[in-house]
């Protein structure tokens, strides 16, 4: 196949990207994910702040847009994300207790109802693990709120939308001998045991100098996969995007059959969060020596 959503399906799995909604009137740009990419995340318009800016009034205009131009287009759509630390809307930054946890249980039923059947998966809880040794949460409103937070997040998307797959989703947990990704292995693992509803984990797979791609990370898909949940890579890019290292990447995903997805995040190097970094599969037009390493692990699966 020669385009890498095409070259995906042939092992059954999709290859994605995130779409900035402000970037979907550069005809450039969307030529290249209309042709490459048959999944998309929004990169921003469908977190709090953008779809619940007032408490209780949600505004899904931008997340429309994205989510449109996903599906006439003929692409499945990531719902990114529910419950996160991050990109609260300021009302939210200032709740806390039992008035948060409501807020945060009525604001997954609000976008989750707007959305219901038509998300493939939701990162329902996002970024929820502290960095560093210790293994353990994150501190955040959220966290405060009470330790059973993920699990009373999952459970209510469950309800609120019973079609999509339900993922838990963070950065550093590549690393297999890392605490953090212990750490939410065991959440996970606890979960399945608990009969807590989760279908998904979603390894970002940021890799930079700091964080660098680590030769186990088809240990830590194929461990999480052994418990009995999908396992996407959610939101890739690689400083400098070594052809080789995004091979392994694509080549790690495609050695576990319960890795079903990659997601870039984002077109061109141009759009991309990690300016300088030059992280994604194309610059400008042009298809990256990364790209053909991607598109060549996909067509030998
Ligand atoms: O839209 C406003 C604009 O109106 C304003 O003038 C401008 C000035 O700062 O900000 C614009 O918003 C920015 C937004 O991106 C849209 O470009 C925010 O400041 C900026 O913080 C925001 O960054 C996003 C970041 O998440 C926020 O946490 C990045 O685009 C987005 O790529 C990034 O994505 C995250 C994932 O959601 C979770 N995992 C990590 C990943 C990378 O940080």
């Amino acid at each position: 196949a020669s385009t890498l959503g095409a070259a995906a399906q042939q092992s059954g799995r999709y290859f994605g990207t995130a779409i900035a909604s402000g970037k979907l009137g550069d005809s450039a740009y969307t030529t290249i994910a209309n042709r490459e990419f048959d999944m998309v995340t929004a990169e921003n318009e469908m977190k709090i702040d953008a779809t619940e800016p007032n408490r209780g009034q949600f505004n899904f205009t931008n997340g429309d847009r994205v989510f449109n131009w996903a599906r006439q287009n003929g692409k499945r759509v990531r719902g990114h994300t529910l419950a996160w630390h991050s990109q609260q809307p300021g009302w939210m930054q200032s709740l806390s207790g039992s008035t948060l946890r409501q807020a945060m249980i009525d604001h997954i039923n609000g976008v989750m109802a707007h959305y219901r059947g038509n998300i493939y998966a939701w990162d329902v809880v996002n970024e929820a693990f502290a960095d560093g040794g210790g293994g353990g949460r994150r501190s955040s409103n959220l966290q405060s709120t009470g330790n059973d937070w993920i699990e009373v997040a999952f459970r209510t998307a469950r309800t609120a939308d019973p079609a999509a797959k339900l993922c838990y989703n963070d950065y550093n947990i590549d690393n297999w001998t890392a605490a953090k990704t212990q750490g939410v292995y065991n959440m996970v693992r606890d979960f399945k045991q608990r009969g807590v509803p989760i279908d998904c984990v979603g390894l970002q797979a940021h890799f930079n100098s700091g964080s660098p791609y680590n030769s186990n990370f088809r240990t830590t898909i194929s461990s999480f996969a052994a418990l009995g949940v999908d396992v996407q890579i959610t939101e890739l890019d690689i400083q400098g995007a070594s052809a080789q290292t995004y091979a392994a990447v694509t080549n790690d995903c495609l050695a576990v059959p319960r890795c079903n997805g990659i997601t870039v995040w984002g077109v061109r190097d141009q759009d991309s969060w990690r300016s300088g970094d030059t992280p994604l599969l194309f610059s400008g037009n042009n298809k990256k020596p990364a790209y053909d390493s991607v598109l060549a692990a996909l067509n030998a699966a």
